[in-house]
């Protein structure tokens, strides 16, 4: 109801800081897109009753405080953990607790060291502001306040010790929600966790002048794992003709593709049809032919080959993000549009070796596309005479 929500803004906003230290995080930004993110989710939280809820890196405890006061009296009977590296930060957050009436178990430790196998499959709810500021690897760890923002390498070094321990304590149900940054690489961050069998997605995202933050809200999908031995469930069989031809003579070496295929759902038995309508109609979620152009597509592209795709919101892009990854292939959207009836996306996929790789050394970077893919496609650009003087963007990545 929005009445409620509008008094639970107040409440949350009523969150006073009672108690700080020269050497603890003071509630910023990230602290306020978190617990808005949480916010915009409290049906759902409520929904979930969390039966254990914890918080990695507490700080001021402004977050773990604002979840419990969110939640209130509906979360009867759970229980609340918070853990920080900094013993100041534990005191800091018992101060913040006890003048707004609530309680939690306070731990001063490296995230939840100590207590992996008292928690382990338990954690309903976790959430994360970590430390993820792009610094010397150095710095990471290190006494004081730069605890609280240094992340070391792409400010992924603390992310990354903390994601397989997030894994070890949530259970089936449970959910994570995370704080990062563009410069974290959040979107190779839900790569990561989607092999391990979590689906994600941004729940807030606020771009402030000096950083754009993502918080992201992971929880366990069946159907991932499911995927995994049957990756292209929808497609049906490419039919015998041209492309079974084409196939043969250029397996392996196309080197761009590009394809706006008919992505309209409609019925089955529009699909294919004589006329216009092929250009459109897609069947059942727009995917009939999408799903019978990816495997071809495959067959086609070279190593370092590229496919663009226009996809529509009908028709899962992640979902085809992920059947695609599963294949060896990264993606991201390159352009997103969208008009009253609908809103597209222009689908990039590329070979990635990291990804094959990943599957068995799960926390690596994904590198950058090759320079020479970029000045490959520029020169192919370049010999087709009707991009004249087009001024043509591309990306490394
Ligand atoms: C960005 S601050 C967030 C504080 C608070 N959660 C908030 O949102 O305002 C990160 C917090 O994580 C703590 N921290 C850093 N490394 C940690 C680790 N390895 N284990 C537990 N806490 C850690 C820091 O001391 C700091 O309090």
């Amino acid at each position: 109801m929005p009445g409620n929500s509008f008094e639970m803004s107040y409440k949350i906003a009523q969150i006073r800081l009672v108690s700080s230290h020269p050497e603890v995080y003071e509630p910023c930004d990230d602290s306020f897109a978190l617990v808005d993110a949480l916010l915009s989710d409290r049906n759902n939280l409520l929904e979930l009753k969390p039966m254990l809820c914890m918080e990695v890196g507490c700080g001021s405890g402004y977050v773990i405080t604002s979840l419990m006061l969110m939640l209130g009296e509906e979360a009867n009977g759970a229980q609340f953990i918070a853990t920080d590296i900094n013993h100041h930060a534990i005191k800091v957050t018992q101060e913040t607790m006890e003048a707004h009436g609530v309680y939690a178990e306070l731990i001063n430790t490296d995230i939840a060291s100590g207590l992996e196998n008292r928690l382990a499959g338990s954690v309903d709810l976790l959430v994360v502001n970590p430390p993820y500021v792009p610094t010397p690897e150095d710095e990471v760890g290190r006494e004081g306040i730069a605890s609280a923002w240094a992340g070391g390498e792409n400010g992924r070094s603390v992310i990354d010790k903390i994601l397989p321990v997030a894994e070890k304590l949530l259970s089936k149900r449970g959910w994570l929600y995370m704080v990062t940054l563009t410069a974290n690489n959040p979107s190779q961050i839900c790569r990561q966790m989607m092999k391990k069998g979590y689906a994600s997605k941004i729940v807030v995202q606020r771009s402030t002048v000096e950083e754009s933050l993502h918080i992201i809200k992971f929880w366990k999908d069946n159907d991932i794992e499911a995927d995994t031995n049957d990756v292209i469930t929808n497609s049906k069989a490419v039919p015998l003709g041209i492309v079974d031809s084409v196939q043969n003579r250029l397996a392996g070496s196309v080197d761009l593709l590009v394809v706006n295929p008919p992505y309209v759902p409609t019925p089955e038995d529009e699909v294919g049809r004589e006329g216009i309508a092929s250009a459109w109609a897609g069947g059942e979620n727009g995917r009939s032919v999408i799903d019978k152009i990816l495997p071809v597509a495959e067959k086609l592209l070279s190593k370092r080959g590229w496919l663009y795709m226009v996809t529509l919101t009908a028709n899962n892009p992640s979902q085809i993000c992920r059947q695609m990854m599963k294949k060896g292939y990264a993606s991201k959207i390159v352009v997103q549009r969208s008009t009253v009836e609908e809103s597209l996306h222009i689908i990039k996929f590329w070979k990635d070796n990291d990804i094959e790789a990943d599957t068995n050394d799960v926390i690596t970077n994904s590198k950058a596309v090759p320079l020479g893919i970029v000045d490959s496609v520029r020169s192919q650009i370049q010999r087709l005479s009707f991009w004249g003087s087009c001024d043509i963007n591309t990306t490394t990545n």
